[in-house]
């Protein structure tokens, strides 16, 4: 079995190689809003074509943004494919059938019987990664259900939730405590007042906890993530269900103003974006999302703050800084290396190094 570190050295081949001899898969970002990309389960699709030694094949093909492995979303479609109405139709059913089983709202709803409940009757579902309300418990009464679920529990849903390590989707690789607090103090040591937690459930959680703790930050946090479990821990207002390679929010529009709103509180001051995509993840289609929310924070903005930045601490391998570059010259490496992981997650977490990159 590849260990992380096999990974990182594939990964640091992709990221540091220049492209001539290359052979693989690459993006093609397409910037024609005359023919939309069609859709899978985690949204608008992106563009491939495939690579040998260098020189592009014709066909190119839509697949899904999110998941690298197929045995995790199977979409393909030839650019050029046309598809029957009945082949449509029965991709939109699928495409129906893999959404979450609650909507936002009765999520919601439901955490807030959930934390009106006695200690005694606040359930959590190992099995199924689900808070049981007493009218759900008949249905899980084989699955692996732990009991006495404290406010503490659920103010650390990274801890309660076991995390989805497939390499090749989630790559839920969680920061130790320790490391996530020093970033939490750095936040709010450089003055920050909201953060945007994109991909960094536990960063989201610490500066919530925090907060309500006895040494308040004054730090605000939105997580999106696509890693819709979270949403059972959340008002709307504090986590979206979202892909990040494609800037697709699973809850439309409602959602999508959520975090303009958040961007753009305060004419666009005291924000930044703090990411940890997983690290398997395109730089390319990376880069457009964000370019897409620093419009939506700049949006907000007054005239005469028209030449400010977004500020935005970007965590990744140090390997692809020339590629990060490439899309955001004005960013740097910053000398944060060797920012932990939990171990129990990441078996030689040690040994990797990764580095925030901030924009000047
Ligand atoms: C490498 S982990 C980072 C976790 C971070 N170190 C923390 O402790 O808060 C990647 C995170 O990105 C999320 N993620 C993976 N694919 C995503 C996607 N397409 N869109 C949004 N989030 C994604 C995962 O669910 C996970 O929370
Ligand atoms: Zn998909
Ligand atoms: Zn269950």
């Amino acid at each position: 079995m590849a260990t992380s570190r096999d990974r990182l050295g594939t990964l640091e081949a992709e990221g540091s190689s220049g492209r001539q001899g290359y052979s693989g898969v690459e993006v093609v970002l397409s910037s024609d809003p005359a023919t939309p990309a069609p859709l899978c389960p985690h949204g608008p699709t992106l563009m491939f074509v495939k690579v040998n030694q260098g020189k592009e094949e014709t066909r190119r093909f839509y697949a899904c943004s999110a998941c690298r492995d197929r045995k995790d979303c199977s979409f393909f479609q030839w650019e050029d494919e046309k598809l029957s109405g009945a082949r449509l139709a029965a991709r939109e059913a699928h495409n129906r059938s893999c959404q979450p089983p609650l909507s936002r709202s009765q999520c919601v709803e439901r955490y807030l019987k959930f934390i009106e409940l006695p200690l005694s009757q606040r359930k959590f579902c190992q099995s199924c990664q689900q808070l049981l309300l007493p009218d759900d418990e008949e249905k899980h009464h084989e699955h692996q259900v732990v009991g006495d679920v404290s406010i503490t529990q659920l103010k650390r849903p990274s801890k309660l939730l076991y995390p989805l390590e497939n390499k090749k989707t989630n790559a839920q690789y969680l920061f130790a405590d320790r490391s996530c607090l020093f970033l939490v103090d750095l936040l709010s040591n450089l003055g920050f007042r909201r953060v945007l937690c994109v991909g960094t459930p536990r960063l989201h959680e610490l500066i919530r906890l925090k907060e309500s703790g006895g040494t308040k930050s004054n730090i605000r946090s939105l997580l999106l993530d696509i890693d819709f479990r979270y949403s059972q821990f959340y008002m709307e207002d504090s986590f979206c269900h979202y892909n990040m390679f494609n800037h697709h929010f699973f809850d439309g529009k409602a959602a999508l103003e959520v975090c303009k709103t958040f961007l753009q509180e305060d004419k666009g001051e005291g924000v930044i974006m703090v990411t940890d995509p997983p690290f398997g993840g395109l730089v390319e289609p990376l880069a457009v999302t964000f370019k897409k929310l620093i419009a939506m924070w700049k949006e907000g903005h007054s005239q005469d703050n028209s030449q400010k930045e977004l500020p935005i601490f970007w965590i990744f391998p140090y390997f692809f800084e020339s590629r990060i570059c490439q899309f955001f010259p004005s960013f740097c490496m910053l000398d944060y290396q060797g920012i932990q992981f939990s171990v129990a997650y990441l078996k030689d977490a040690s040994t990797v190094i990764w580095t925030l990159a901030m924009q000047r």
